[in-house]
């Protein structure tokens, strides 16, 4: 198995970012690289992204986890994911994802959220994206870590 490290971004990253977070089919938007941990292999080959991001009233967002497809399963988003959380003291953060991937976040301590739990900019986000997909089996979730009365 490839041995992957972390770096902060460069700006030279922004394109590879901004590439992944499409082909992803990610949030576009938000992606200011100074924000960013990269994961490459060995030969320093772009492997993944991600980011805490900032919302109004100190709200932050675990965001723009993505993995380029050839590595994934192997832990990076992991790594990835252990890094951001470490790095950022604040607590709570949130992260909206579809349902699919609840159980992804649970390994990391993220618990799902109710509407009236979360912050007015996730309720809003929530029922817009949930209402254009009501007939599709995924769901937008919006999940918390350290939130007030969520913490084990
Ligand atoms: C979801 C994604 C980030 C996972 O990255 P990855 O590097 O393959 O994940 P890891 O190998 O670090 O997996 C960590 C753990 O999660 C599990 N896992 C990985 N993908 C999973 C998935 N889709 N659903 C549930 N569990 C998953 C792994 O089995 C592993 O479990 P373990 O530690 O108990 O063995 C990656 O598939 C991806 O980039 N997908 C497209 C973009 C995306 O959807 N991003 C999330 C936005 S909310």
């Amino acid at each position: 198995m490839a041995d992957f490290s972390l770096r902060r971004a460069v700006e030279m990253d922004f394109p590879a970012i901004r590439q992944l977070i499409h082909e992803s089919r990610l949030n576009p938007t938000g992606l200011n690289w100074r924000r960013f941990i990269i994961a490459e292999t060995g030969e320093g080959v772009f492997a993944g992204c991600g980011q805490i991001k900032p919302h109004a009233g100190g709200v932050l967002e675990l965001a723009s986890i993505a993995i380029a497809a050839n590595y994934r399963k192997k832990g990076v988003a992991r790594l990835l994911i252990d890094r951001l959380l470490s790095e950022e003291p604040v607590r709570p953060i949130y992260l909206t994802c579809r349902s699919e991937l609840r159980e992804f976040y649970v390994k990391f301590g993220f618990f799902t959220l109710e509407l009236q739990e979360v912050p007015p900019y996730y309720r809003r986000l929530s029922r817009l994206v949930n209402l254009f997909t009501s007939l599709s089996k995924s769901r937008m979730l919006v999940m918390g870590l350290g939130v007030p009365g969520k913490v084990t």
